[in-house]
């Protein structure tokens, strides 16, 4: 009897922790374009060792979603800026809602806490496309959200990119901060809906970027261990872009009215790879700068406290666009296997320790492809270099990277192998019209890696269905 009492009450204190207050701590973005993909169930694995609690998705895929129930991890589902317009029908938002969320809201399913309606849609690049439809797609699923009845916990927002908001160039300080003319009324209304609503604003915010687009850019003003001239506004001192930029926001929104709208960073990291300060030296860094400071509730001047937050990204994803920079394939905290690149900071542990790796992940073989020096042949290397990179991921070639230093037969060596790997070690990947041979030899050099891809994804996940049988029996005889 007092064996069950004693279950009985930890079981309550669990559960009321678990349903009671919102998880603190860490989260991150969890991207999904990598030519060779972890199994999910690897991946849920990786962030429950690594008690990472809190998951925002591009889109909300059901094979994702199942791989996250019953785990508690929170999640932020996404519509992808392609399905906006669809939600300009409130009966087709309705359905999303249905088959996207409600779906999973029951004890022991998915638990969901936002909708990002959109990514970055506002995105100058993006020539306004998405400016007419993003408000009226984000009140279409919230109200649905509402109509479902689950509005009350689960908020729609929209991730937005941080050139939404400046300061003026006469007087360039975070509290001139003002959403950005162009779009101003559009932001003050989409605010004052996600107001109403109680749901945050969602702001990605990269100092990386900030540097890589400014030569003039002061490096250490992306850091945040000082040595940059503090920029003073009002008496406080600036010494990191982070804060400025974050403060920026907090001033447009206060200056629309809704100077205590809760926000949360939907993304915020460094690269690794793809430029010359894409590195691991400088993500430890920046990492090392941010994350002791967002366990400490810092905050920033103008917001001290506790920031939600949500790292980009989790694992590097090499089939992402190059279009912003050869950096987009290298944001990852783990590698594209799920290896740890650096050690992190981890508020659990009050210090930097070696993240948990992804378990059990099944490689091809130890195979590379590379260039065979004795072709005699040469008139096509260019054109099948070209179809490699064109097919497999080469940015660690560029300047600045980790491969840049590689002679001419390396770098051709390069583009075969990464070819031959993305391409699950075909034989016949490894042709190239003759110029190319495999070995069993690791041609990596130095700094540069020629990686063994992972193997396919797929069955592996079945191995734990009997696991889960026996559990379930255990719970049901005992
Ligand atoms: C936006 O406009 C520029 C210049 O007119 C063009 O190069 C680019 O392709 C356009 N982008 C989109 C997403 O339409
Ligand atoms: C958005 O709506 C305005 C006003 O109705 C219209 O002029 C503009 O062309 C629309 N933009 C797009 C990208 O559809
Ligand atoms: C190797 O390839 C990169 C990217 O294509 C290029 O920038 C670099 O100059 C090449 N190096 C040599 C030695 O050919
Ligand atoms: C190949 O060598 C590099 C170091 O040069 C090493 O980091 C990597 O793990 C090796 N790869 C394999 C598959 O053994
Ligand atoms: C290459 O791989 C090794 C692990 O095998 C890792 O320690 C190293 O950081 C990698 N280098 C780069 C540039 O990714």
């Amino acid at each position: 009897m007092e064996k069950e009492w004693l279950l009985f009450v930890s079981w309550l204190i669990i559960w009321v922790s678990l349903h009671t207050y919102d998880v603190q701590g860490l989260g991150v973005n969890w991207g999904t374009q990598a030519n060779h993909k972890l199994p999910l169930s690897t991946v849920v694995q990786l962030l429950k060792n690594n008690g990472i609690q809190k998951v925002k998705l591009f889109d909300s895929d059901e094979s994702t979603l199942s791989a996250l129930t019953g785990t508690n991890i929170e999640v932020m589902v996404g519509i992808p800026n392609g399905q906006l317009a669809a939600m300009l029908n409130y009966n087709q938002a309705l359905k999303w809602v249905r088959r996207n969320v409600v779906r999973y809201n029951f004890n022991g399913g998915v638990n969901i806490k936002y909708v990002a309606v959109g990514n970055e849609p506002f995105l100058k690049a993006y020539n306004g496309t998405f400016e007419n439809a993003t408000l009226p797609a984000l009140e279409n699923i919230q109200n649905a959200l509402n109509e479902a009845g689950v509005g009350n916990k689960i908020k729609a927002t929209v991730p937005l990119n941080a050139d939404v908001y400046e300061s003026p160039a006469s007087n360039p300080v975070p509290s001139a901060g003002r959403f950005r003319p162009d779009i101003a009324g559009l932001m003050t209304q989409m605010v004052q809906f996600m107001s109403q609503n109680n749901a945050p604003f969602t702001v990605n915010i990269y100092p990386f970027l900030s540097l890589y687009a400014n030569p003039d850019f002061p490096v250490n003003y992306a850091f945040f261990d000082g040595g940059a001239t503090p920029l003073v506004d009002n008496g406080v001192q600036y010494t990191n872009v982070f804060d400025a930029n974050y403060d920026t926001l907090v001033s447009a929104l206060n200056a629309a009215g809704y100077g205590t709208m809760p926000i949360i960073v939907g993304e915020v990291g460094w690269p690794t790879d793809g430029d010359i300060n894409a590195n691991i030296n400088n993500a430890v860094r920046f990492y090392r700068g941010l994350l002791p400071k967002l366990a400490a509730n810092t905050g920033t001047p103008l917001r001290p406290g506790y920031i939600e937050m949500y790292l980009f990204g989790l694992l590097d994803e090499d089939a992402k666009s190059v279009q912003p920079g050869s950096f987009e394939r290298h944001w990852g905290i783990f590698r594209y296997d799920g290896q740890p690149k650096f050690p992190m900071y981890l508020a659990s542990e009050n210090r930097e320790i070696t993240l948990v790796g992804a378990q059990n992940v099944q490689y091809l073989e130890n195979e590379w492809c590379e260039f065979n020096p004795n072709a005699r042949d040469l008139s096509k290397l260019g054109d099948n270099i070209n179809f490699a990179c064109t097919y497999a991921d080469c940015t660690p070639l560029g300047y600045g990277s980790s491969c840049h230093g590689l002679d001419a037969n390396g770098n051709i060596s390069y583009a075969f192998n990464v070819y031959y790997q993305t391409q699950y070690q075909k034989l016949e990947a490894c042709n190239f019209g003759g110029l190319a041979k495999l070995t069993t030899q690791n041609i990596s050099t130095g700094n540069c890696n020629f990686t063994i891809q992972i193997a396919s994804s797929g069955l592996r996940t079945a191995a734990s269905v009997p696991f889960l049988l026996i559990v379930v029996l255990i719970f049901l005889f005992f």
